[in-house]
C-alpha cells in the first residue's frame, strides 16, 4: 500500500494527549491511560486511517480502544477521523505508533484485553517466505493470546481468500476456537459491522469479504511457530480441525 506523506501528521499527532509514541512504557497498564479503567479493552492492529476505528469508539462510548499502526501518516488521518465523527477529543481512544510485529513489546497479560481487531492486512501472498509478515500469522498469534484475557477473541476481516484460509489454520494451532465465520459479510446480516476504509474499496469492486471470530481457549498450545514449519500438510489438518468446532 502507498501511504502519501503528510507534512502535517507529525506535529499534529505530537500535540494531541490520545497518541502514544512510546507504548513501552504503558505495558500491563494500558486500562489506566482511561478515565473509565474498569470499561473493556479492545485493540485494533493496524488501524490505517481509522475509519471503521471512528465509528466504533463514537457508537461504545463505554469501551476503550487502542488503534495501532506502524505509519504516523495514517495515524494523523486517524486522528481527525476520530475527532470528526466524536465530534471532539474523545476519551475512549489511545492511538499508538508501533510496529505490530513486537507488539509484546507493548501489552502482556496484565492489560487483559477482550478483544483485538484486525481488518484487511497485507495477505503477503505473493513469495512463501514473506508468509511471516502477515498480521495473523503464528508468530503474531502467539504474541496476541498473551495479551487477551482467557476468553478473549480476536475478530478478523479480509478481502483474500488464501490468507483467510490460512489464517483459520494458524488459529486452530495457536489456541483459538471458531466462534463465528461467514465468508460473505456484507450478504451474512452480521452486526454491528463499522465499514473500514479497505472493506469499503474491496465492496465497491464486488469482492465478498470474509470475516471470522475466534475465541482464545483456555489451554495452551503447544505450537512453536520460531520450530515448526507451515507445510500444506499442517496447515490442511489444523484447517479441518477449526472448520469442525462451528
Ligand atoms: C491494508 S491497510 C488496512 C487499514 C484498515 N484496517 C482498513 O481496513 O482499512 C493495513 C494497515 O496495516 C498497517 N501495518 C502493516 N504492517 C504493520 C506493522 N507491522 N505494524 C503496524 N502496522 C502495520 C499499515 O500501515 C496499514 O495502515
Amino acid at each position: 500500500m502507498h501511504i502519501r506523506k503528510k507534512k502535517w501528521a507529525r506535529p499534529e499527532l505530537n500535540a494531541c494527549a490520545w497518541y502514544e509514541n512510546d507504548g513501552e512504557k504503558r505495558k500491563g497498564h494500558w486500562r489506566e491511560a482511561f478515565p473509565r479503567p474498569e470499561a473493556p479493552l479492545h485493540l485494533e492492529m493496524g488501524c490505517g486511517k481509522g475509519v471503521s476505528t471512528a465509528k466504533m469508539a463514537a457508537a461504545n462510548p463505554d469501551i476503550n480502544y487502542v488503534a495501532a499502526d506502524i505509519s504516523n501518516d495514517v495515524l494523523g488521518d486517524a486522528r481527525r477521523n476520530l475527532v470528526r465523527e466524536c465530534g471532539g477529543e474523545p476519551d475512549n481512544i489511545m492511538i499508538l505508533s508501533c510496529d505490530i510485529c513486537f507488539i509484546d513489546r507493548y501489552f502482556d497479560q496484565r492489560d487483559g484485553a477482550e478483544r483485538i481487531y484486525i481488518s484487511f492486512c497485507n495477505p503477503w501472498t505473493e513469495r512463501p517466505k514473506h508468509e511471516k509478515r502477515r498480521l495473523t500469522h503464528p508468530r503474531q498469534l502467539i504474541q496476541y493470546r498473551r495479551m487477551l484475557r482467557d476468553g478473549g477473541e480476536i475478530w478478523f476481516k479480509t478481502d483474500d481468500d488464501r490468507l483467510f484460509e490460512d489464517s483459520l489454520a494458524y488459529f486452530a494451532l495457536c489456541g483459538f476456537e471458531l466462534r463465528y465465520l461467514t465468508r460473505d459479510l456484507a450478504g451474512s446480516g452480521f452486526e454491528p459491522n463499522y465499514l473500514s476504509e479497505h472493506e469499503i474499496m474491496y465492496m465497491e469492486k464486488g469482492v465478498p469479504i470474509k470475516f471470522a471470530i475466534l475465541r482464545k481457549t483456555p489451554e495452551e498450545p503447544d505450537f512453536d511457530p520460531t520450530r515448526f514449519r507451515l507445510t500444506p500438510g499442517v496447515k490442511k489438518n489444523a484447517l479441518e480441525k477449526i472448520l469442525q468446532g462451528m
